[in-house]
């Protein structure tokens, strides 16, 4: 009987050990630790108020149990007793003492977003924008812009302004902390740190959700961030940086999806990094670092293969998207060249 049960835990674990990375519970920056702590000083307290209620409702139970049928006497009573209301006040005041000086503090300090404010400040600020169902991300002292891939240097505060284009949604990366909403009417803004200690089997990639539902493809609104160390990340912003014009294509084929992509696709899709207005040049995923990616739309594997079916049906992978009918039908072999195209768009090795 009880295999079923077993089966079902044996499931839910196992569930657990390929996704540690998107876990809060395993916390990889400064404010990932600070909310883990928090967790456990307040699921310590309340295990320490259960187990006390516990003992004593059992102590109780027992010691003043009716012991016979006959037994018709009556417990002492007791009416107001000083020194109990003063205990069972003063407990309780400082279990909340113990669970809100701690969590005041931590959010003044994430709220502590003075840096982005100086003008000679060197703090690495970055502009989220969310969309339905994909991230775009500016460096404006930078001045790039990129998609779906957020990359940042580890070990040093990141300062996050967070923004909606469409309906609210909300940019979590659980391994990192924070978890705030992006609005349209207003910028929220906060911080986060990625250290450099996680590593998975993409390197120190750190997994991205939106938290907030927001329509059919909510949950797979996901986003990746590349923590790098701050050498390879100013790299990457000058590599980025170089970057004036649409990179060529490297085969005969690539060529041939660029015309493609050139016709159909650069309206709205940009691939140059930079940040120039006017908006609708953003208005889709920024694809200029496309073949450095880690996955295609956020969700699927980066791979030519899985490019060509997202491109020929991308309905069927995130409904709802805006990419869908924005084109007409490709052949298998035009497909095969704008994929071709894209997955050379590489800005690092
Ligand atoms: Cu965007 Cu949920």
């Amino acid at each position: 009987r009880l295999l079923p049960l077993f089966a079902i835990l044996a499931l839910v674990l196992s569930g657990c050990r390929g996704e540690n990375f998107v876990s809060a519970l395993r916390p990889a920056g400064e404010v990932a630790d600070m909310q883990f702590g928090l967790m456990k000083l307040s699921t310590y307290v309340m295990i320490g108020v259960i187990l006390v209620v516990m003992i004593i409702f059992v102590i109780i139970f027992f010691r003043f149990r009716r012991r016979d049928d006959k037994d018709e006497t009556i417990p002492k009573q007791v009416e107001g007793s000083h020194t109990l209301e003063i205990i069972w006040t003063a407990i309780p005041i400082l279990l909340l003492l113990i669970l809100a000086v701690p969590t005041v503090s931590a959010t003044f300090r994430l709220a502590d977003v003075s840096p982005m404010d100086k003008k000679n400040s060197d703090a690495l600020v970055i502009n989220v924008r969310s969309h339905l169902y994909w991230w775009d991300f500016e460096y404006p002292d930078q001045k790039l812009v990129t998609s779906q891939e957020l990359v940042v240097p580890t070990n040093e505060r990141v300062y996050f302004n967070l923004k909606s284009l469409d309906v609210k949604h909300s940019f979590w990366i659980p391994a990192a902390g924070g978890k705030l909403d992006t609005n349209t009417d207003n910028i929220n803004k906060f911080w986060l740190e990625f250290d450099d200690k996680r590593s998975n089997e993409a390197g120190n990639l750190f997994y991205g959700k939106c938290a907030e539902l927001c329509g059919p493809s909510h949950a797979l609104m996901d986003f990746k961030v590349k923590a790098i160390s701050r050498d390879k990340f100013d790299a990457w912003v000058t590599a980025m940086q170089d970057i004036k014009e649409p990179q060529k294509a490297q085969s005969d084929l690539a060529v041939q999806g660029q015309d493609i992509f050139n016709k159909s696709c650069i309206g709205w899709h940009a691939v140059t990094p930079e940040n120039k207005m006017p908006e609708t040049a953003r208005m889709a995923p920024n694809l200029t670092n496309f073949g450095d990616r880690a996955r295609i739309a956020g969700i699927l594997d980066h791979n030519k293969e899985k490019l060509k079916q997202w491109i020929s049906n991308p309905e069927t992978y995130k409904p709802g998207n805006e990419m869908t009918g924005k084109y007409g039908e490709l052949s298998d072999q035009e497909l095969d060249a704008v994929a071709e195209y894209l997955m050379g768009l590489k800005v690092q090795e």
